[in-house]
This record gives structure tokens, C-alpha cells and sequence, in this order.
């Protein structure tokens, strides 16, 4: 069994991305900036947004963080997009999920340029995507597909099942594995919360992806031996730790390592290369 480091290769990455960062800029050009739109309170959301800012600066990536209260109206958040569109210096727009209860997200998220949409969120990039058009391919897809990538698993004529079918992870994953070449090429089930037998579909599967958010779903009993199994389960579990919670991944790591080929860890495994990804498409962006 390999574990799929994603904490080491998005080192590895970063670094290859702070190389094009410097060579973007050594030939005159501008260097890339991304706007972060923060609304709210939410720990989970200003925990992610400062490991943005975080991930920027470590590849010379310029960051800016607007943030507004979770009283924020609608009307105001739009308007602050379309300045944020409007602005040259700005390469990158994301607008950190989830909003304030009374906010339309799909409202907000469509507002924003799809040549900024480094998110991968908007319709319009959503639809290259599933086109395999060029497209801005959100961050935690993409970052599974790079991984996939950095340790060269094959993919092609291989079952792969995906637990879950949010918009973030599960639907995009599953057309990007569908499509031709690599990595992709893959015959894809999508389960979700209505699906009967999930345990016999997993158990056909080469390459398991859990992306449901309940911790310890997958258990051992549902893995077929010599399975990739990519964990993209990040829930916060109340602990006795420094920050108060412990991270828990949907699938029963330890059960399951003994079974599978390869397998990512949670924390370490998916997380680290979301964060990656979102850096790739804030460079593209620029360069576009
Ligand atoms: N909330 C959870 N994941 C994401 C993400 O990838 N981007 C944004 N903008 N919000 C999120």
C-alpha cells in the first residue's frame, strides 16, 4: 500500500509554480493578484481563506481579502464583484463559500467574470469543463486529478465510483474522469444519499473517490483489494487538540489501507492539493 502524499506533492508543485511566477515576472509582466470576497464570520471559511493568503505569498502571488460582515446585503456584495471585475490589477476573484443564509450564492457566484473565476464555480466554466473545453476546473477536483497524476495511477478503462454529487467535488470529478485521455478515460458511477447497494457498487470499484462528509463512511468490507481510494472528507470533530477540533476523512483509514493499493490521508492527502490548484489558476489567469 502507497499513501498519496498530497502534503509533499503540493510542495513539489508550489514550487514549480513560484519558478513561473518569477519567470512571468522577470519578462515585464504583472504580477498575478487574486482577490479573496469574505462574508461572515464563519471558522471554517476565515481558516481557509488565511491558508489562501498563506499559499499567495509563499509563490509570489499578490492577495487581497475583502471582507464584509454576515449582515452584508446582497446588493452590496454585487457591486463589490463588479468592481473587482472591472479592476486590470485583479487576475483572480473568489468569493468564499458558504454565504450568509440570506445571499442567492448561485446569484453571486454568476456574477463574476469567468475570465476571473479562478473557483471554477461559474456556469460558464462548469460547462468548458463537462465540454473538456479550456476551462478554470475548480480546486479540489483538479487537485485529485493532480495527485492522480504525480504518482501516475492509471486511469484509463478503470471503474471509478464517486460517493457524493455536490457541485465542489463530486459532479465535476466524476465528468473529468469521464473524459478522454489522461487522466480520465475512466467508466464512472456517481452514488449518493438515494442510492441502494452502495456497498456492492464500492466493492467494483478500482477507484473510489468519498466525497460525502460523513467520517468513516467507507469501511474496509466496502473496498475491493488493490483499490486507489481518494478521501476527500474533511469534517472538524470536536477534540482535545490545540484549535478545539480534530479532522475526520469519510473513509476508515485504517481499516482500509491494509486493503487497498494506494490511499490518501486526511489531513495531508486531498486538502494540500486543493490549495495548489487554486495558485495554478490565479497564474493562468494572469497569463491569459
Ligand atoms: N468553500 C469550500 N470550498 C471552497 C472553495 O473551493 N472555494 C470557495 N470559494 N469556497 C469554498
Amino acid at each position: 500500500m502507497e499513501i498519496l502524499d498530497g502534503k509533499n506533492t503540493a510542495q513539489i508543485l508550489k514550487r514549480q509554480i513560484a519558478a513561473e511566477v518569477e519567470a512571468w515576472v522577470a519578462q515585464g509582466k504583472k504580477r498575478p493578484h487574486l482577490a479573496a470576497v469574505l462574508a461572515g464570520a464563519d471558522g471554517a471559511s476565515q481558516t481557509y481563506v488565511g491558508h489562501k493568503e498563506k499559499d499567495c505569498q509563499e509563490v509570489g502571488i499578490l492577495s487581497t481579502v475583502i471582507r464584509f460582515a454576515d449582515t452584508v446585503s446582497e446588493a452590496e456584495l454585487l457591486l463589490a464583484i463588479e468592481e473587482i471585475n472591472r479592476n486590470a490589477d485583479i487576475d483572480g476573484l473568489i468569493v468564499q463559500l458558504p454565504l450568509p443564509k440570506h445571499i442567492n450564492e448561485q446569484k453571486v457566484i454568476e456574477a463574476i467574470d469567468p475570465a476571473k473565476d479562478v473557483d471554477g464555480f461559474h456556469p460558464m466554466n462548469v460547462g468548458k469543463m463537462i465540454l473538456g473545453l479550456p476551462a478554470f476546473i475548480s480546486a479540489t477536483p483538479d487537485g485529485i486529478l493532480e495527485l492522480l497524476k504525480h504518482y501516475q495511477i492509471e486511469t484509463a478503462g478503470k471503474h471509478c465510483v464517486v460517493l457524493g454529487r455536490s457541485n465542489i467535488v463530486g459532479r465535476p470529478v466524476a465528468n473529468l474522469l469521464l473524459q478522454k485521455g489522461y487522466p480520465g478515460d475512466c467508466t464512472l458511477t456517481v452514488c449518493h444519499s438515494r442510492t441502494p447497494n452502495i456497498k456492492e457498487i464500492c466493492l467494483q470499484a478500482d477507484i473510489l473517490i468519498a466525497a460525502l462528509g460523513v467520517p468513516g463512511f467507507v469501511q474496509a468490507d466496502m473496498v475491493k483489494q488493490g483499490a486507489v481510494v481518494i478521501d476527500v472528507g474533511i469534517t472538524r470533530i470536536p477534540a482535545q487538540t490545540q484549535s478545539g477540533f480534530s479532522l475526520a476523512g469519510d473513509v476508515d483509514f485504517g481499516g482500509v489501507a491494509v486493503k487497498c493499493s494506494h490511499i490518501t490521508p486526511v489531513p495531508g492527502g486531498v486538502g494540500p492539493m486543493t490549495r495548489v490548484s487554486l495558485l495554478k489558476n490565479t497564474l493562468k489567469a494572469a497569463k491569459k
